[in-house]
């Protein structure tokens, strides 16, 4: 393969909450991700919002246990190559209610610890501000991103970040996958995306008008991040993160076509507020059709306009693929409602789609659409992996998926001339699923002893893929 250019940003990321562990140490607060319990393959993960419960098994509050591990971590990934690493600031180890004045300086000596030991070799920290762990307190006092007040208490949380991370850390995103929100039937995604929570009995349209309203002031909140961000020093680079998993029609039919344009927009409007600063028609329309009025004011208006991001972060894992259904003239897409099985594409144990040039496609679509610099900051196989009698871990299938999905990112550099700043693979060491709290749905290099029951040493070794991606960054994803 032809090589990647000068100074791209090989690494891996994590965040907070699915590696740290350490949930009550150091001053931190409860967070949303501290009372999800673990689920499992195809069970979602119950979320005890009055609290942690006797008898529940909280994967979140040991995880990896990195709190205590990130020295030994970081010299891992410094050994594989690593030029950048991606983890989150948990909101709650700053502000541990989220609503306080002044940040808990416990919280922020940790992240001068990290950062440091990440600069000792030489490792660019990339950083998400909102991954998935936003206070409890938000959430329980305040009914989480429906109340405007939310912006505030982010853009503070954002603003101490930056003043104290001045120099240290140059690469920063806002909120990571904002646009999981287009699932808003998913209890997970409005919980932890939003902080919204709503009693058994509420219907689509009281989750989608909620919904548009939490993205808004999130928007807001991210565009007055931006500008701050900027002003505390002009050298940070400031993005978005979106999960972009492209919408590929069914088949040639042209309502098929169509259904899959109208999905791409449910997905991605908001990152285009994020870096064209103001809303797309085709959403100024939809909020007329359909009636749902998000307060948006002159004010939030112009802070979008003034916060555009720099460069667009994003995670791909799959593709979609959409069919257009007879009682869906308005060609709404509502979560998974028009999703249709990919006879021509592998799906993993958890049933996500394999599909590497669709990771070409999507550094295509994006580089054309909004002509800003891409970074890839997750991409990755989650699999159950096996030690074996002498201790080693055989991962071929992890290589042959990053391999594949490496090969398209070169074309779209190389071949089709997109300015890609990094590449960073998700869960570079085994960690706590978002999605369904395991353990065994594994994605890292670096092997961890510890399963969905809790149990294990947590002792750190090498897999064959740690070799392996040590390998490509050593050839500059020349020798794959
Ligand atoms: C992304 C999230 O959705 O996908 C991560 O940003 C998450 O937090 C990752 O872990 C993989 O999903 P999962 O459910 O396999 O952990």
């Amino acid at each position: 393969m032809a090589k990647l250019p000068d100074g791209f940003l090989w690494g891996g990321a994590v965040a907070a909450h699915q590696l740290e562990g350490g949930w009550q140490e150091g001053g931190k607060g409860v967070s949303i991700a501290d009372v999800m319990t673990a689920g499992a393959n195809g069970v979602e993960r119950t979320i005890t919002p009055d609290g942690v419960q006797p008898g529940l098994n909280y994967p979140n509050h040991e995880a990896i246990d990195f709190y205590h591990h990130y020295k030994e971590d970081i010299k891992l990934f410094a050994e594989m190559g690593f030029k950048a690493f991606r983890t989150s600031i948990a909101w709650t180890r700053i502000f541990p209610n989220g609503d306080e004045t002044e940040p808990n300086e416990a919280g922020l000596k940790f992240y001068d610890d990290v950062f440091a030991e990440c600069h000792k070799y030489g490792i660019e920290p990339v950083i998400t501000l909102s991954h998935f762990e936003m206070p409890l307190h938000l959430v329980n006092t305040y009914g989480g991103w429906r109340d405007r007040r939310l912006i505030d208490f982010f853009v503070r949380f954002a603003t101490v970040c930056f003043k104290r991370y001045k120099g240290v850390v140059k690469y920063w995103m806002t909120f990571n996958e904002i646009d999981n929100q287009c699932d808003y039937n998913r209890e997970f995604s409005m919980a932890t995306n939003s902080g919204l929570l709503f009693p058994k009995g509420s219907t689509d349209e009281d989750r989608a008008s909620a919904m548009f309203q939490a993205s808004h002031y999130e928007l807001v909140a991210s565009a007055l991040a931006v500008k701050a961000g900027h002003e505390i020093d002009p050298a940070n680079q400031i993005g978005c993160m979106i999960n972009f998993t492209p919408m590929f029609p069914a088949s040639s039919k042209p309502e098929d076509l169509f259904m899959a344009e109208k999905a791409m927009q449910k997905r991605t409007w908001w990152s285009d507020v994020h870096v064209r600063g103001h809303y797309p028609a085709f959403m100024e329309a939809y909020f007329k059709r359909t009636g749902y009025r998000p307060d948006i004011t002159d004010a939030d208006r112009a802070a979008l306009a003034a916060g555009t991001v720099d460069y667009v972060g994003f995670s791909y894992y799959s593709s979609s693929t959409v069919a257009h259904q007879p009682d869906n003239p308005a060609y709404d897409f509502v979560g998974d409602k028009e999703i249709v099985p990919n006879p021509h594409l592998k799906t993993t144990e958890w049933g996500w789609t394999i599909d590497p040039q669709g990771l070409r496609w999507s550094l295509n679509w994006l580089y054309e659409r909004y002509e800003k610099p891409l970074m890839i900051v997750e991409n990755g196989l989650g699999a159950v992996d096996q030690v074996e009698a002498d201790g080693r871990i055989h991962d071929p299938y992890r290589i042959d998926y990053l391999r594949a999905h490496i090969a398209e990112m070169e074309k779209a550099v190389n071949e089709d001339g997109v300015d890609l700043l990094g590449y960073m693979p998700w869960g570079c060491i085994d960690l706590v699923s978002a999605g369904t709290g395991q353990m065994d749905k594994r994605y890292g290099f670096i092997y961890v002893d510890k399963n969905d029951a809790g149990e294990g040493t947590l002792a750190r070794s090498r897999k064959d893929s740690f070799y392996w991606y040590q390998h490509v960054i050593q050839t500059n994803g020349e020798n794959l």
